[in-house]
């Protein structure tokens, strides 16, 4: 059993502080908002991640859980302190390090025993050095301390599997003893452990996270050329995903990538280069050809619908990808800005996120359910594959819609069930004959058919 503290409890810190309390750990979270922190003593969480509640909940209980604002306490019996503050990216794909900077000076200040500080904030490569500088210069007194890089590697809406079945633990630090420990912390996930210097573990979960941005936007352009040739980019995939080298992984075409992390990721470790005269050519390439997608989409639905003026366009999903309710970087946001734009009416639904969406994009008309939205639309756009939207009653949405028109941006329904229950329909790679036009019109759906 070790003393840890985690600073920051947004998705990475508190399934962080939480996975390592249920492993026996006696854990302190520090967050300086104090209603949040305030919400999480009441077991109330600030984010949604399946199964965070109950695991919070059950730590607090059995006291291995607290949360604090102050750094005083919460560093008091550490002998490791995680970072796990937000980066975000400027305007140019530079991280911004404000609250990297607050974490480190605040622990300097309050520290009063040798110290771990692990980093497992997303940072530039380098950063693990320039974090040492700040709290070596903001200790009221010399105490000894090292910093070890441990690059998070969660997916959101996955996150504690991930945790605590990780593919690797990385770790770097210029303190072979100090990355020991932090290892040793790490051993009952049963993961091979990769212990290497500061800037190559700040490096591989750039290249990770880039690397799987590239699948997609690949796969993403071999749709557009299924489109034009008439193939079927699922069964591309399909046949590709076999070969141990690609794996089916990652390999889903679409609406493309969005969320907190791939897209700041990918921008930040173009930005590194550029600075460094490395002219990121792949990367430029990959966030081009992510930006396309939501264009793709409006031109998609423009091609089925004519003048989008006046016309009902229901979003089915909002948040950036199934089981979470984070809107941050939505390509289904970007889309509705962008049917705006064009004079179109935007309704939407999304199973947990219409409220906080509500509150950001009040121009949009939230639907209770997804029948509710499909009534009087001119056309459905799919912009997040949550499984509910899977499983719907689709020739009763046929019946409700205006014009049975569906653009499928994330490839969840199969074009020849579309065509025989009466829709016009396309998605990406998919619903396009050897013409590289959409299917033909639909043949009138039979009535045993429509019973489906
Ligand atoms: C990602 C990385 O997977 C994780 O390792 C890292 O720590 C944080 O960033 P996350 O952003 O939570 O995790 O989601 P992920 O499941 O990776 O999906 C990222 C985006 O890619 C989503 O917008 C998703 O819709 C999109 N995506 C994913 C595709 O468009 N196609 C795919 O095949 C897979």
């Amino acid at each position: 059993m070790k003393n840890l503290t985690v600073v920051g409890v947004g998705h990475v810190g508190l399934v962080t502080g939480a996975c390592f309390a249920d492993l026996g750990n006696q854990v302190v979270a520090l967050d300086t908002d104090q209603d949040r922190i305030s919400g999480l003593q009441r077991g109330q969480l600030p984010i949604y991640e399946p199964g965070l509640e109950e695991l919070v909940g059950r730590n607090l209980a059995a006291g291995r859980l607290r949360f604090t604002t102050s750094y005083a306490e919460a560093v008091a019996e550490a002998e490791f302190v995680f970072i796990a503050v937000g980066t975000p990216g400027g305007a140019e794909g530079e991280a911004d390090l404000k609250h990297i900077r607050q974490a480190a000076e605040s622990i300097a200040q309050a520290m009063i025993a040798p110290l771990i500080i692990v980093n497992k904030s997303t940072v530039p490569v380098g950063t693990g050095d320039w974090l040492a500088d700040i709290v070596r210069s903001h200790q009221r007194v010399s105490i000894p301390f090292s910093v070890v890089s441990n690059p998070e590697f969660l997916r959101e809406g996955a996150a504690i599997t991930d945790f605590m079945h990780p593919a690797r633990t990385v770790l770097g630090s210029t303190d072979a003893r100090a990355a020991e420990k932090v290892a040793q912390l790490h051993l009952p996930l049963r993961a091979p452990i990769m212990i290497t210097d500061l800037r190559t573990a700040e490096m591989i979960k750039y290249a990770s996270n880039a690397f799987l941005a590239t699948k997609i936007s690949f796969i993403n352009e071999i749709a557009n050329i299924c489109e034009a040739l008439g193939a079927d980019i699922k069964e591309v995939a399909t046949g590709m995903g076999y070969d141990p080298r690609i794996t089916h992984h990652f390999l889903e075409a679409g609406l493309g990538y969005g969320g907190s992390c791939f897209p700041k990721d990918v921008k930040a470790l173009a930005y590194m280069a550029a600075e460094k005269g490395r002219h990121p050519q792949l990367l430029q390439a990959v966030m081009e050809i992510n930006d396309d997608r939501r264009s793709l989409l409006v031109d998609k639905t423009r091609e089925l619908l004519g003048d989008l003026r006046g016309k009902v366009i229901g979003l089915l999903g909002l948040t950036f990808k199934p089981d979470t309710d984070d809107l941050r970087e939505a390509p289904a946001l970007e889309v509705a800005q962008m049917f705006s734009s064009e004079g179109a009416r935007i309704r939407a639904y999304d199973p947990v996120a219409m409220e906080r969406a509500a509150e950001l994009y009040p121009e949009i008309q939230m639907a209770s359910d997804p029948y509710s939205l499909a009534a009087g639309c001119d056309a459905i756009v799919v912009c997040t594959e949550w499984n509910e939207f899977i499983q719907l009653d689709l020739r009763r949405f046929h019946d409700l819609m205006r014009q049975p028109v569906i653009v499928d941006g994330r490839n969840i329904y199969d074009p020849k069930q579309m065509a025989r229950l009466g829709f016009r329909y396309v998605g990406f790679g998919q619903g396009y004959g050897p013409d590289g036009m959409p299917l033909s019109e639909p043949e009138p759906a039979r009535q045993e058919e429509r019973s489906l």
